[in-house]
């Protein structure tokens, strides 16, 4: 099969990697890239534009392609999938990545919720105010108790939620969100109850009939150690989340993973692609058992969280989007390395605010005992490795413990550097500390 695969993130570069490994793979395009895709076996970047889809339409006539996976949810929320649909010369394309309506449970948060409450899927409750109702919003959250939760409908790059301890703040920043803060995304505003409890992910694969549930993990938003300071794309990740036991997967199975997928096909949305599902694990009042919260869901796969679930997964990623594409998922079984996982995001100083592009990279191809996945990288006119974006590599180590992973990472990232290098040294730590 000749493959196309959509993005341009470390994300991709794992993505790539496994989807390469595959005997089904014959040639692998990427649509950007980056300059660790590029470096991939059976692997060739295309300079093409994901929203761009009449030149995704050539190359996918250039090169003969079978099958078409999408990275990012951008493309998925313009209607990628749908297009491929629509048009007769490419819907014979195998498409991994839902259409628009589908899309929507992560590009819009009102109708996330609503999906929610009307399959009975646990969830913070909440209401969603319009423009014109900003009095009424203000009313609501007067009967809330202290954190507040502001959420823009559409998406606003990670930065449309606010989380606010002070009830004059949240009314005053409900009415500047109602007001075009976030621009269109903010038009409409779910303001729900704030959850107290431990994050992870949850990722599924599906056929819109059968699942897969993926190697679970939790990622690392925050710039500072500690989870401290501004939002970012994702300083790391670790996988799996001890806490995220047998009889917690069997809840997050039964009252969220089906409910979910038999809800997109009651609501006749067809959905082959994956679904993140951002949890909280509250503790039960009484019993102090773990009970899952969807916080979120997302139409793709996590980014760093990739970088440690994929080099997990051991079954044939291609024979597993061909079975998502042919609605025979439940033929087979998923196959996954029992060993931890843990990656690290090596960032450019100043991100994620203003950050300088362009430093030559050095030490990459000493990394002996890692995997290095790119995002932003690229080749200079002389070859030399440089960063071009706020998240430039991160590494990745599979250990039969979590704090042996750790260790291997953060040993191997020692010997890659760049001028005004960052990361976090505290990946997984938390994790640690839960259980001593
Ligand atoms: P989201 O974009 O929906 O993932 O929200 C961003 C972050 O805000 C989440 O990763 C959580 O850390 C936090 N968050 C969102 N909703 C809630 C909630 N209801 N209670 C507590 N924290 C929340
Ligand atoms: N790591 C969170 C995300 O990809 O949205």
């Amino acid at each position: 099969m000749n493959i196309l695969l959509v993005g341009s993130g470390g994300r991709e570069h794992a993505i790539a990697c496994r989807i390469a490994e595959s005997e089904r793979c014959s040639a692998l395009y990427v649509a950007p890239g980056n300059a660790g895709t590029a470096q991939v076996n059976k692997c060739c970047n295309v300079d093409v534009d994901p929203l761009d889809f009449e030149a995704l339409r050539a190359v996918v006539h250039k090169h003969d392609i079978d099958m078409l996976v999408v990275g990012p949810e951008a493309p998925l929320v313009a209607g990628v999938t749908d297009f491929f649909a629509a048009n007769s010369d490419l819907r014979n394309v195998m498409v991994v990545g839902p259409g628009k309506a589908g899309a929507q449970l992560e590009g819009s948060k009102d109708f996330a919720k609503q999906f929610m409450q009307r399959h009975g899927i646990p969830t913070a409750a909440y209401r969603s105010f319009a423009a014109n109702e900003a009095a009424e919003g203000e009313a609501f959250l007067g009967t809330l108790q202290a954190p507040y939760v502001l959420k823009a409908d559409g998406l606003a790059a990670g930065k449309g939620v606010l989380i606010l301890d002070n009830l004059d703040e949240a009314r005053h920043e409900l009415r500047e969100m109602l007001e075009g803060k976030f621009g269109q995304a903010s038009a409409k505003v779910v303001v729900e109850q704030y959850l107290d409890g431990v994050e992870l992910s949850v990722f599924v694969l599906t056929d819109g009939k059968h699942y897969k549930i993926l190697p679970t993990a939790k990622d690392y938003k925050r710039i500072g150690e500690g989870d401290t300071g501004l939002n970012t794309g994702g300083m790391g990740s670790v996988s799996p989340v001890h806490f995220a036991d047998k009889r917690f997967m069997q809840k997050v199975e039964e009252r969220i993973v089906a409910p979910t997928v038999r809800g997109l096909s009651r609501d006749g949305i067809p959905y082959k692609g994956f679904i993140f599902v951002g949890l909280m694990a509250v503790a039960d009042r009484a019993t102090g058992e773990l009970d899952p919260y969807v916080i979120e869901y997302n139409v793709r796969m996590g980014d760093p969280e990739t970088e440690c679930v994929f080099p997990r997964i051991k079954s044939d990623v291609v024979d597993l989007f061909e079975r998502v594409w042919r609605g025979n998922l439940q033929q087979t079984e998923l196959t996954v390395d029992p060993r931890a996982a843990a990656c690290v995001m090596m960032v450019s100083g100043g991100y994620p605010g203003h950050y300088a592009k362009g430093k030559p990279i050095q030490g990459v191809e000493q990394v002996t005992d890692c995997q290095v996945f790119h995002a932003g990288t690229r080749l200079a006119d002389d070859g030399t490795l440089v960063t071009s974006g706020g998240r430039v590599l991160c590494v990745t180590s599979l250990a039969d413990s979590m704090p042996m992973a750790m260790l291997k990472s953060y040993q191997e990232l020692a010997k890659i550097s760049w001028e005004d290098c960052y990361f976090r040294r505290d990946i997984g730590q938390d994790l640690l500390k839960m259980l001593v």
